[in-house]
């Protein structure tokens, strides 16, 4: 939900900002913009900074072209030290107007801006009553006047004597000052970086609710919404806390909360390269991220044994006591990660014994669920920052409940806030539909219920070991399935014109139904939906016509057999009603062949981890529709990587 990038070092900042902004359109793509304090080269010495901010509607793209017509020697190309911001729209409609940078009433400060702030009716009322005018329709323009005046105060303040000694020799550390006082007005969820005309080689940062990390280099520093807007500059990052402000200089980072104290973010090393946030040969970030499912589901695999045998955590600040006390597990989960999810109870129900209840994060704080401090709530988000699920968390944490976290964004709000965590190793997620953080999600799932399964004793380790076993396979599994997918190609072109498509399955196969609706939605925009084999007697079945593609996932036949038996008679039933049959089964599953207008065979698994192949076929089908359909399946409408906002 909007990415930002701030830079300020010896370098010219715009191709760097731009650059950077590349590597975050995935957060949002309603317009683009920067600000960049700088000289035109015929100015003399004794001249002041200008700010020039440039911005357009539309994606990045549109904005590049605006700046590839600014000369060469202008203030806006040879500046080094400017903001940036890619827009998914909430206040306001996706405009230039709207667009940011905001600049504040005398034009000297520039402020971008993601997430939402809530009091904003009221502070633009007390502004408009101050004479203020606003030119856009944007909560964030509050912030450009409020900075504005705070800075003034600060500044009156030290005319005056009335301010601390420690402010009167830097104009960075008075923008500092400035941005406390206003963050400490503002209510909701806020990323906000600024620049002012007037404070040479300084870029200040606050973060509530929202993500910003800092990039640390020699002679330059970053701030970005995450890693990959710098990772091609440095390695070496800090994580902002909660309500904090960040004051970067080329040589200094100086980090204190909203009331001055001084204090340290936590430092780490990204350990993935900027190769990883590139294409890499690839026409969409989906298909390198697809193709990658093999390695992702490895590395998150990868070291989760102890010396001694038992499974690892990659943070926790849970006891055994407090693991063996758990008495129930929720899930709380959106989209791609609620259905995974949904594969997990079946998983952590099967292995533990404990009842697991999965749960939408939207929805879980509304109905007032019974929670205390024997509970276990597993969150899951790729990102990290999914507003709904960090509240439920939040939520949860208030009832006393431990929250375990399975994510795949280091550092990001919803580990940090987590009593445990277990990251995902799927690297960076570019394309705004998941697939890698995907399975990587059921592998971890797959993890923490035998995790529960081992603290709790009932499991004992060779059980554990046999289940690992079984996962260290599935990469080579995943593999053989994208080897095959050619045939799933060319159905996707054959299905491109259809009206909709529906999907069942029941079991683990019912979760991998609703994932393949829900990716067929979001990139082609066709109705899609995925039902429980089950239920579509119940009411569903009336939907299908002549020719309806249905996708049915069956089940492994050396499985539960009448788990198996039972999909088959649905296919059967949709078949005879005009369906046309797209049957994704196991290898060597004769039993289905008679039902099946289109076969896509997979690799035999363990009926639990089943849809670690059963869903990749689903994941290239809806991308391959998608884009013979002539969408951009990296963006699609309306959407955004990163929800930020409830
Ligand atoms: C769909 C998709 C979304 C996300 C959801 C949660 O392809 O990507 O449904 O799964 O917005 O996001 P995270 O996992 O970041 O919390």
């Amino acid at each position: 939900m909007c990415g930002i990038v701030g830079y300020v070092g010896a370098r010219p900042a715009l191709g760097i900002i731009v650059e950077g902004l590349r590597r975050l359109e995935y957060r949002g793509y309603d317009s683009a913009g920067v600000a960049v304090l700088g000289k035109d080269s015929g100015a003399s010495p004794d001249e002041g900074l200008d700010l020039i901010t440039v911005k357009r509607a539309g994606k990045l793209g549109n904005l590049e072209q605006e700046l590839a017509a600014q000369a060469p020697e202008s203030a806006i190309n040879t500046g080094t030290t400017g903001i940036g911001h890619t827009r998914w729209a909430t206040h306001g409609s996706p405009t230039d107007r709207n667009a940011h940078p905001h600049r504040s009433r005398n034009g000297r400060l520039a402020i971008i801006h993601n997430g939402i702030i809530e009091n904003f009716a009221a502070l633009r009322a007390e502004l408009e009553a101050a004479g203020v005018e606003f030119v856009s329709e944007t909560d964030t323009e509050c912030a450009a006047h409020l900075l504005e005046q705070e800075l003034a105060n600060v500044r009156a303040e030290l005319a005056a004597g009335t301010a601390p000694a420690a402010l009167a020799d830097s104009r960075a550390e008075q923008l500092a000052e400035a941005m406390r006082r206003m963050c400490r007005r503002l209510e909701g969820a806020f990323t906000l970086l600024a620049v002012d005309a007037d404070t040479p080689d300084a870029v200040v940062g606050a973060r509530r609710n929202s993500p910003l990390v800092v990039g640390r280099s020699e002679g330059e520093n970053f701030l970005a919404s995450d890693v990959s807007a710098f990772i091609a500059h440095t390695r070496e990052a800090i994580e902002l806390g909660q309500d904090q402000v960040v004051l970067i200089t080329p040589h200094a980072v100086h980090i204190t909360t909203f009331d001055g104290t001084p204090t340290e973010g936590k430092q780490f090393h990204i350990d993935w390269d900027a190769a990883a946030a590139e294409k890499g040969g690839f026409d969409y970030f989906m298909l390198k991220e697809i193709a990658e499912q093999p390695r992702a589901v490895a590395d998150t695999l990868r070291g989760r044994l102890s010396p001694t045998g038992e499974l690892m955590m990659d943070e926790t600040r849970l006891t055994e006591a407090e693991l063996r006390s758990v008495d129930k597990v929720f899930i709380v989960a959106c989209g791609t990660a609620y259905h995974a999810g949904l594969v997990a109870k079946y998983a952590i129900e099967h292995w533990t014994r404990l009842p697991c209840e999965v749960e939408l994060a939207s929805e879980f704080r509304y109905r007032d669920p019974v929670l205390d401090s024997s509970t276990l709530v597993v969150a899951i988000s790729q990102s990290g920052e999914t507003m709904d699920t960090l509240m439920a968390l939040r939520h949860a944490r208030a009832q006393k409940a431990r929250v375990l976290a399975i994510c795949n964004t280091h550092g990001s709000s919803i580990p940090r806030e987590s009593d445990a965590v277990l990251y995902t190793h799927a690297g960076p997620e570019i394309a705004v539909a998941s697939t890698k953080a995907f399975l990587t999600q059921l592998v971890a799932c797959y993890l923490v219920g035998l995790y529960l399964a081992q603290a709790r004793g009932v499991k004992f380790a060779d059980e554990v070991r046999a289940v690992l076993d079984q996962l260290q396979q599935m990469p080579g599994a995943v593999d053989q399935v994208l080897e095959t997918m050619d045939a799933v190609r060319a159905l996707a072109r054959d299905l491109a014109s259809s009206r909709s498509v529906l999907f069942i399955g029941r079991h683990v196969g019912y979760p991998v139904a609703l994932e393949g609706a829900l990716k067929l939605k979001e990139l082609a925009y066709m109705h899609a939906e995925g039902f429980a084999a089950g239920e579509l007697k119940h009411g569903p079945i009336a939907l299908i016509e002549q020719g309806t593609p249905v996708v049915c996932i069956v089940p492994s036949p050396v499985g539960k057999d009448s788990l198996h038996d039972k999909v088959v008679s649905n296919i059967q039933e949709v078949r005879a009603r005009g369906a046309r049959t797209i049957v994704i089964a196991e290898v060597g599953d004769t039993s289905v062949r008679p039902y099946a207008d289109h076969l896509i065979e997979v690799p035999a698994t363990p009926t639990l981890l089943a849809p670690l192949v059963t869903t990749v076929p689903l994941q290239v089908l809806a991308c391959e529709i998608a884009t013979a359909r002539g969408h951009d399946v990296d963006q699609p409408r309306n959407l955004a990587k990163s929800v930020t906002v409830e």
